[in-house]
């Protein structure tokens, strides 16, 4: 069935390959919109990484919104160590022929769900969750609009990669993903824990390169330039593939392994900053309010992005 999207985003590599997965499954995500998101990188230069990716892909069909500058609160933290000082380093993308729309990502996200049905529209959130935060504190009434957010965020078992305690999505603007995370809407999370069982190795980047459109090439090639920092850091056969395990969760929920837990962000800060606290042992009595992906299956997760890349230019 396909489902009305809005992807929330600060492309990225992982992302941008996330952003594939989708264009490349029209039957099951009909894309509204996208926000692009302060994160990875500034706000400038991801509204330009979406136009970009849209270009090659064919589709500047899809309307692209700015949303924040900034988390909610505090600075901006960016991972340029990781995906370059354009924040989608790698190969020579297509200058966009476009240009974002000038309606606010806030007001799209508001708008688009105000215009829907109770329950109609999936938010797939890749990036830190301001702009469906901000959405939600000036609208609440959106809430049951949402049929589902399913979110790349978040790690328990396999601590942080921003911190030693927090993933980056969320370490950016931990009070966002409180937010989200209790506004009583069904949640799907994807978090370090799942995506770290994805790698990259290199049989599997051969094989996107080996479809011979441009936008496997690309995406390969993206992937080789971002994963050079988790080689490093981790010492594995690929890097964790983070962002297209929230597209593959909706395409193939039968590939991953989950439990419905409670999950709280630690918003203060101090040492655990950003941390997601799963409590997947029902420690507590508090409200089960996220399905937590623990586990997944790499070999059909890659597959399936090398299937949907192949219906792309
Ligand atoms: C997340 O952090 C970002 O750098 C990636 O694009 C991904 O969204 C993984 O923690």
């Amino acid at each position: 069935m396909t489902q009305k999207t809005i992807v929330l985003t600060d492309p990225g590599q992982d992302q941008a390959a996330a952003l594939f997965m989708m264009l490349g499954a029209p039957q099951a995500f009909d894309l509204l919109g996208i926000v692009a998101t302060a994160g990875n990188i500034d706000l400038t230069h991801t509204t330009q990484n979406c136009l970009k990716l849209l270009e090659l892909a064919n589709r500047t069909d899809i309307a692209v919104m700015a949303g924040c500058p900034r988390p909610m609160a505090g600075d901006l933290v960016t991972a340029e160590h990781v995906h370059g000082p354009t924040g989608l380093d790698g190969p020579q993308l297509p200058a966009p022929t476009t240009t974002i729309s000038e309606e606010h990502g806030v007001e799209f996200i508001i708008r688009t769900l105000r215009a829907a049905s109770d329950g109609e529209i999936t938010i797939c959130s890749l990036s830190p969750m301001t702009n469906l935060a901000m959405a939600l504190v000036q609208a609440p009434d959106i809430a049951s609009r949402i049929r589902q957010v399913v979110a790349m965020a978040g790690a328990y078992f396999e601590v942080g990669n921003i911190t030693p305690t927090a993933e980056f999505n969320v370490y950016v603007d931990p009070m966002a993903a409180d937010i989200v995370l209790n506004a009583g809407v069904k949640t799907t999370l994807l978090p370090l824990d799942v995506t770290h069982r994805m790698l990259s190795t290199p049989a599997r980047l051969a094989a996107m390169g080996a479809i011979g459109n441009r936008c496997g090439t690309a995406t390969a090639e993206m992937l080789t330039f971002s994963q050079t920092f988790d080689l490093n850091k981790y010492g594995w056969e690929g890097a964790p593939l983070h962002g297209p395990c929230v597209p593959a969760y909706m395409l193939r929920p039968d590939i991953f392994t989950g439990r419905q837990i409670n999950v709280s962000v630690e918003t203060g800060q101090n040492l655990a900053t950003g941390m997601t606290v799963a409590d997947w042992w029902g420690i507590t009595d508090r409200h089960k309010n996220v399905f937590y992906v623990r586990d997944g299956d790499p070999d059909a997760y890659y597959d399936l992005l090398i299937e949907c890349l192949g219906n792309l230019p």
